[in-house]
């Protein structure tokens, strides 16, 4: 068989946001295809300039391959350094006083080569230089390919917060290349997939299913397996983003386990879980909290976390959490409206919804259960 007939097909999800609608081009090997990537590119940059932003990790492995893609046009690399404190107000600083020594102009379009935090931060630069130039996401973790490089959140961290200073800012198009995850360290690609078996609770359960009977190829990295979590998250992700952008309804349910996870991640310090993991453990909790309610039928709690093992991914706190500096740490979450905090909960798995009226003894319950 030729190399080219292994390959998975590319695919197309759309973001549908009437006219400023974007592309999510999924597939393998597109990097090392530079005609391929710039066919996909090609649509998204209006003049001559780009500025490519990523971190010194990604520019090693995959940054040539990219500027093999984009031969002929004007491109400058912004290299920032690799790790969550550097999407800052520092790092976004130096990316406009790059882009100004640069000379770039309006009709710039960035290109965010990497994880969720050179998106993140890309993305905010995009949606303030100039009061706004296009820009491209080409995501390199699993996390950034299934949830952050969709959507148009934006933002760098403020030392009072994560993700405190933004803006929404959709991109042209996302560019999903799975082969680079074969790079991605073990915990990293383990964390990523915790958003995926997110989107089979929160909106299929016929996902959760096939998850849980495609366990082994999913820790493998299986390629066929890949384009159809990758694709099944983008089309969940545009849905719910076409139908609320700037989350002032059921976008909120994207954030299932993410109560608890950012205060689990906020309580460790940042940097001791990564995202991804905290939000397993959050969703476990989620789980739990939603059968305390009587809302998920008791059991299915087990079910997920039994899924959340066989992907690599915790499913308990560690020792010495206190549940009143969970709940303290939780009323520091963003979804924490006029002090009263919300949960997203699941009716069942393919289902969520947001409560902020609940029975504090049912909360009480799985913070000590927990902790
Ligand atoms: P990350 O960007 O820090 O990447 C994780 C690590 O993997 C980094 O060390 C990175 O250099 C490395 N890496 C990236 N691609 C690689 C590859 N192909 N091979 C080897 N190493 C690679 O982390 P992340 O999990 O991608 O993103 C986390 C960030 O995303 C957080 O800042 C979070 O707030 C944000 N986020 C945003 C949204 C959104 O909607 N915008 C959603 C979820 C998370
Ligand atoms: N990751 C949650 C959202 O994009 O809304």
């Amino acid at each position: 068989m030729e190399e080219s007939a292994l390959k998975q097909a590319w695919q197309t999800v759309t973001v549908d946001l009437g006219d400023r609608s974007y592309p999510i081009y999924i597939g393998d090997d597109g990097l090392s295809d530079a005609a391929k990537l710039r066919q996909m590119l090609q649509p998204c940059i209006r003049g001559q300039q780009v500025a490519v932003m990523t971190n010194d990790t990604v520019a090693s492995l995959y940054g040539d391959q990219l500027s093999t893609a984009l031969q002929g046009y004007s491109v400058d690399v912004f290299v920032m350094q690799d790790g969550e404190q550097y999407k800052s107000l520092e790092t976004y600083t130096a990316a406009m006083d790059f882009l100004m020594a640069k000379r770039h102009n309006r009709t710039t379009c960035l290109i965010a080569l990497g994880g969720g935090v050179v998106g993140d931060l890309t993305g905010f630069v995009a949606a303030t230089f100039q009061r706004g130039v296009d820009f491209v996401q080409i995501p390199t973790t699993l996390l950034a390919q299934v949830d952050s490089s969709v959507g148009g959140k934006t933002a760098v961290n403020h030392p009072a917060g994560k993700n405190m200073i933004g803006a929404f800012y959709q991109p042209q198009c996302v560019v999903v290349d799975s082969t680079t995850l074969q790079s991605l360290p073990a915990r990293e690609y383990a964390a990523g997939l915790a958003e995926v078996v997110k989107y089979g609770v929160i909106a299929d359960a016929e996902l959760f299913a096939w998850l849980e009977d495609n366990q082994a190829a999913l820790n493998a990295r299986d390629a066929a397996a890949l384009a159809h979590v990758i694709k099944r998250s983008c089309e969940i992700k545009a849905q719910v983003v076409a139908a609320d952008e700037r989350e002032s309804g059921i976008r909120a349910i994207l954030n299932f386990g993410h109560t608890f996870g950012h205060a689990i991640e906020n309580l460790a310090g940042y940097g001791t879980w990564l995202h991804g993991e905290a939000v397993a453990v959050g969703m476990v909790m989620a789980g739990r909290f939603s059968e305390c309610l009587q809302l998920l039928p008791q059991g299915q709690t087990e079910r997920l976390k039994q899924l959340l093992r066989g992907l690599q991914l915790p499913v308990a706190l560690q020792d010495g959490v206190d549940s009143s500096a969970m709940l303290q740490a939780m009323g520091m979450d963003k979804k924490a409206m006029d002090g009263k905090l919300r949960f997203i909960v699941t009716d069942g798995f393919g289902t969520a919804r947001v409560i902020d009226d609940y029975d504090r003894q049912a909360l009480q319950a799985v913070l000590a259960e927990f902790c």
